[in-house]
């Protein structure tokens, strides 16, 4: 459903995606992995809209949209939480989460899967919390809500990058189960993760990348095994 084709982009002068290629099919789960600076979140940006190609193309179910600006990038299916999350902090969460869903209403294509409700069902904590300034939540709470926002936009396929990072054991339980049920229910996930045995848990396959390039991809078979891999952990993840 995504194909990125030899993109490149930076910041001003600074090249750092080099010639990128990756793809993402329907009904899958991929993950794409990588140290710290490898140019995961700058590859997360380019293809939501928030920064410019210098070369390549990027198509969803075929057409191209990487002249799109972000907003418009939605309504072709994708829906993206960034690392630093970008929720409004002084407006509740019903208010974010309903910004979003007008959002997602105007789409054209999409069947409007997911409702209010359909994101409560999935992170529990959000009905008691609905009427809430999102600032004063925890940062797991702001991440679910993050999470419940991007499905409101109603995406078929949701880009995360680094959920898990800064959140406890629990929060990241709650996220890794709503993947898992988003997974069953047909949506195809693009999951930037750090923490490989948390990805593994809900990617069917993954992209290493470093220095801007994918280095390694790896089928289903050699990423169930990943763990056991200490050459491929310590040369692209130094863990
Ligand atoms: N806003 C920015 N301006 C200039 N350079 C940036 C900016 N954001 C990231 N970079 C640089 O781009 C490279 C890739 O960063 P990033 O995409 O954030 O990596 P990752 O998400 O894999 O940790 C790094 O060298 C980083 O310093
Ligand atoms: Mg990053």
């Amino acid at each position: 459903m995504l194909r990125v084709e030899g993109i490149e982009a930076g910041y001003g002068g600074l090249p750092v995606l080099k010639e990128l290629t990756l793809a993402i099919e329907r009904n899958e789960a991929v993950a794409l992995i990588g140290a710290n600076g490898a140019g995961k979140s700058t590859l997360v940006r380019a293809i939501c809209g928030l920064l410019p190609l210098a070369a390549g193309r990027i198509l969803q179910d075929g057409r191209e949209i990487q002249r799109l600006p972000a907003h418009e990038r939605t309504r072709h299916g994708i829906a993206v939480v960034l690392e630093a999350r970008h929720l409004f902090g002084e407006l509740t969460v019903r208010n974010n989460l309903e910004l979003a869903a007008a959002h997602g209403e105007r789409h054209g294509t999409a069947q409007r899967k997911f409702h209010l409700d359909d994101v409560i069902e999935l992170f529990p904590f959000l009905r008691t919390r609905l009427d809430a300034a999102v600032q004063l939540l925890s940062g797991g709470e702001q991440q679910m809500v993050a999470i419940a926002r991007a499905l409101l936009l109603q995406p078929e396929l949701l880009i995360l990058d680094e959920p898990s990072t800064g959140l406890s054991p629990k929060v990241v339980r709650e996220i890794v189960g709503a993947l898992a049920t988003l997974r069953s229910g047909g949506m195809s996930i693009l999951l930037v993760e750090q923490n490989v045995a948390l990805a593994v848990e809900t990617a069917d396959r993954a992209y290493v990348m470093a220095l801007g390039a994918i280095v390694r991809e790896l089928d289903a078979a050699a990423w169930k095994s990943v763990l056991g891999d200490e050459t491929l952990l310590q040369a692209y993840l130094g863990s």
